[in-house]
C-alpha cells in the first residue's frame, strides 16, 4: 500500500496536467499521470520513479475509465486530489462532424465521468479535492470553435453544480475547484492569439489556486476581470476579439 498523499491527474502526457504534476511530486504526492500516449507516460515516469505512477487511459472509453477508478483505489487505497486537466480543442470553420465529436466525447463525456467516479469516491472515502481545468471560452460562444466553447461552459456549470452539491453532503469534506484559464502557451493553445501565458507562469497560479481550495480561479489573474466584461459584452463586439 502506498502511504502519504495520492493524486491522479487525467491528461498529465502534455501542458498543464504534466506542468502540474511537478508541482505535486515537489510536495511529496505520489501522482498518478494519465493520457492515450504511452511514450509521454514513460519519459515522465522515468524522471522519478518512485514518486510517479503512469496509467495509459483514453478518457473517450469511460468503460475502461470504472475500470481504472477500481484499479486505482485498491492499489492507493485513498486519492486526495483528482486533477482533470484532458481536453481537445480546436477551430472548426466548416463544421466538420468528427471534430465536434471528438470534443464531445472528450470534454463532454469522458471528462464528466471522470468528476462523477471522483465526486462518488471522495463522498465514500469522507474527504477529497476534484480539480476541473476548464477555460474562459466557456463565458461566451464563438463561430470559429462552437463545440470546445460550449463544452467548457458544460464544464463550467457541471463543477459549479458539483460544488452546490458537496456543500451539502453530509458527512464528507468534498472541495471542487473551477480552474479557469485565458490562454497559456501549450500545444492547444495555437495561432495567433493575445496575453498567451507561459506555462510555468499559469500553472504555478493553478497550483496556488489549488491548495487554496479555491471554488473558481481565473488564470492569469487579469482574465478575472476580462471575464466579466466579456460577459456582459453584446455578441458582436464579442465576435470582434474571440
Ligand atoms: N492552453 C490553453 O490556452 C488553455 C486555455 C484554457 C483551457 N485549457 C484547458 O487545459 C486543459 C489542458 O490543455 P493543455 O493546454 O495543457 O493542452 P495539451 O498539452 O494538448 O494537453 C491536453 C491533455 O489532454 C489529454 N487528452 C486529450 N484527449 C484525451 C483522451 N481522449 N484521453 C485522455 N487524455 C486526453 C492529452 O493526452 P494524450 O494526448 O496523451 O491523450 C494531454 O495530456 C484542457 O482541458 C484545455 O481545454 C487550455
Amino acid at each position: 500500500m502506498m502511504t502519504g498523499k495520492h493524486a491522479v491527474i487525467f491528461g498529465a502526457t502534455s501542458g498543464i496536467g504534466k506542468e502540474l504534476s511537478k508541482h505535486l511530486i515537489a510536495d511529496g504526492y505520489t501522482v498518478v499521470i494519465t493520457g492515450r500516449r504511452q511514450e509521454n507516460l514513460e519519459a515522465i515516469k522515468a524522471s522519478n520513479p518512485k514518486q510517479y505512477i503512469a496509467k495509459q487511459h483514453d478518457i473517450t472509453d469511460v468503460a475502461s475509465t470504472d475500470v481504472l477508478f477500481k484499479e486505482l483505489i485498491a492499489e492507493l487505497k485513498t486519492i486526495d486530489l483528482i486533477v482533470c486537466s484532458s481536453g481537445v480543442g480546436g477551430a472548426n470553420y466548416n463544421l466538420e462532424w468528427q471534430i465536434e465529436y471528438n470534443t464531445i466525447m472528450t470534454n463532454i463525456l469522458g471528462t464528466t465521468k471522470v468528476y462523477d467516479l471522483a465526486y462518488n469516491l471522495f463522498k465514500d472515502q469522507g474527504y477529497g479535492h476534484l480539480v476541473g481545468i476548464s477555460s474562459v471560452a466557456g463565458i461566451r460562444g464563438n463561430r470559429h470553435v462552437p463545440c470546445y466553447f460550449a463544452s467548457k461552459a458544460y464544464q463550467n456549470s457541471y463543477l459549479e453544480s458539483l460544488w452546490m452539491k458537496a456543500s451539502r453532503t453530509k458527512n464528507a469534506k468534498i472541495t471542487i475547484t473551477d480552474i479557469v484559464p485565458g490562454f497559456v502557451e501549450t500545444k492547444m493553445a495555437t495561432g495567433n492569439t493575445f496575453w498567451m501565458a507561459p506555462l510555468d507562469r499559469a500553472t504555478k497560479q493553478i497550483y496556488e489556486a489549488i491548495k487554496s481550495k479555491k471554488k473558481k480561479a481565473f488564470i492569469t489573474k487579469r482574465w478575472r476581470y476580462v471575464g466579466a466584461l466579456i460577459r456582459i459584452l453584446p455578441a458582436k463586439l464579442v465576435m470582434k476579439y474571440l
